[in-house]
């Protein structure tokens, strides 16, 4: 207070009073404002650049009509309830508004106060807040989070999400994964959006391989979940996204080594018996376009493979004269043979892998009709991969010289699982094996690696 005065613009900024002057007749614009106003209405009104219509502010229409005719009738209003919005993305005020018609020589103005109800200032604050909190999190979050509408368009991004992409999150509203990602890839993850949508059930913890902008590969873990508006209707989806390369590359380090440490064992068995070893890498070229055909998924040709490159590994433990004795072998040499199943499932039954390698290696002499060792397994108790490998075991087999006979032949070897088909052998991979060999003209589909 200065020599007894009231400071009127302290007072309203202190109580949340709006004062405003607004034009009516030349051209509608506020021509002034407090700052308090500023603050309720939070924009700047007073900067001369400010086009907003006083209308604009009102939810209903018709207050904003019902204001004007009181005004033009009575020249004031006391306590007008209006209840206004600043934009979309804001909760309505309940507001007070008081107000009179003030007539120049040249124009036409309403001034007045305006001052939001307590308790939907209160709300307003409160969801301020929150907002301020959630954008906050969201911002911190070091995965990208992402909304997208039913549409699949994206409608609000983290800056982790923006950064990836050296863009601010308000450029990439309205985009959809077409304009950032490879073209089959973005359908995928479109699918996958649509899909939770659709149904409502959420998506956790998928893992996919993206191409980053930078053209290199990252491995991400994705979860997905719709969202809800207040009637339980889905109006689009929420995604989080996390970059698990380094941890996949850890993975990928430790499975190299698990792998080259077969693979020396594997090669100490080709040096003791260059047979085997070659057959089992020929098995592994059958085996891997076997995979090709049926569309084996990346990791699970990579199973597939290594399996058959180590399928007759326990053999390291029979003896050689038995693996290379010409003409028919005594039972118990037979048995001996049959034994490296055994052998080789123990020996890597404990080393953990992406997929069942053991189990594939364990199950690849067993038939169909129970007749194969060493547990008599049947039907579709047999994997997929185990069946493969037996078909591709056989071809092999019956194609290359041996030590004790020279190479049957593809007819003699196609013949034997055309009469197996169905019995002992899965008959689509017969079939694919068939048409696979009518394809080449007959001869072997594989590359044949002579020991
Ligand atoms: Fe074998
Ligand atoms: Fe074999």
């Amino acid at each position: 207070m200065k020599n007894g005065a009231l400071d009127i613009e302290q007072v309203a900024n202190m109580f949340q009073i709006g004062f405003f002057r607004y034009e009516l007749k030349s051209k509608e614009r506020f021509v002034y404002v407090n700052t308090a106003l500023e603050r309720i209405l939070d924009t700047r009104l007073s900067d001369g650049k400010q086009t907003k219509r006083f209308s604009s502010f009102f939810v209903h229409a018709a207050d904003y009509r019902t204001l004007l005719t009181l005004l033009y009738r009575n020249k004031k209003v006391s306590h007008f309830k209006a209840v206004l919005k600043i934009d979309a993305k804001k909760p309505s005020m309940s507001t007070l508004l008081s107000a009179r018609l003030v007539k120049t020589a040249k124009n036409l103005y309403i001034e007045g106060c305006l001052q939001v109800s307590q308790e939907a200032w209160q709300d307003q604050q409160k969801f301020l807040d929150e907002a301020h909190l959630m954008e906050s999190f969201l911002d911190q979050m070091p995965d990208a989070i992402y909304f997208k509408d039913l549409q699949c368009r994206i409608t609000k991004v983290n800056r982790f999400y923006a950064k990836g992409f050296k863009l601010k999150p308000e450029e990439i509203m309205g985009k959809t994964d077409y304009d950032f990602f490879p073209k089959d890839q973005a359908a995928k993850m479109i699918a996958d959006d649509q899909q939770v949508m659709r149904t409502g059930a959420p998506i956790v913890g998928k893992i996919e391989r993206t191409l980053l902008p930078n053209k290199t590969w990252n491995q991400v873990i994705t979860t997905k979940v719709p969202i809800y508006d207040r009637k339980g209707k889905v109006i689009g989806m929420m995604g989080i996204t996390r970059d698990m390369t380094a941890h996949a590359n850890l993975e990928h380090e430790r499975f190299n080594m698990l792998v080259n440490a077969l693979t020396v064992l594997n090669r100490a068995l080709g040096i003791r018996d260059p047979y085997t070893f070659s057959h089992a890498q020929n098995v592994a070229r059958i085996a891997e376009v076997i995979g090709q055909e049926l569309k084996f998924e990346e990791n699970q040709l990579i199973g597939l493979k290594l399996a058959a490159d180590l399928h007759d590994l326990g053999k390291i433990s029979v003896p050689l004269d038995i693996l290379t004795k010409p003409g028919s072998l005594t039972s118990l040499e037979y048995n001996l043979i049959k034994e490296h199943v055994q052998r080789c499932h123990d020996l890597i039954k404990e080393i953990p892998f992406p997929f069942a390698l053991s189990e594939m290696i364990y199950q690849h002499h067993e038939r169909l009709d129970g007749t194969g060792y060493p547990n008599r397994l049947k039907g579709n108790k047999i994997m997929l991969e185990a069946k493969i490998l037996a078909v591709s075991d056989v071809l092999e087999s019956m194609t290359s010289h041996r030590p004790y006979r020279p190479a049957l032949g593809i007819k003699k070897a196609l013949k034997e699982l055309r009469e197996g088909a169905g019995r002992k052998y899965d008959a689509k991979l017969v079939d694919l094996v068939e048409g696979l060999v009518r394809r080449n003209k007959g001869k072997p589909f594989w590359p044949i690696i002579k020991s």
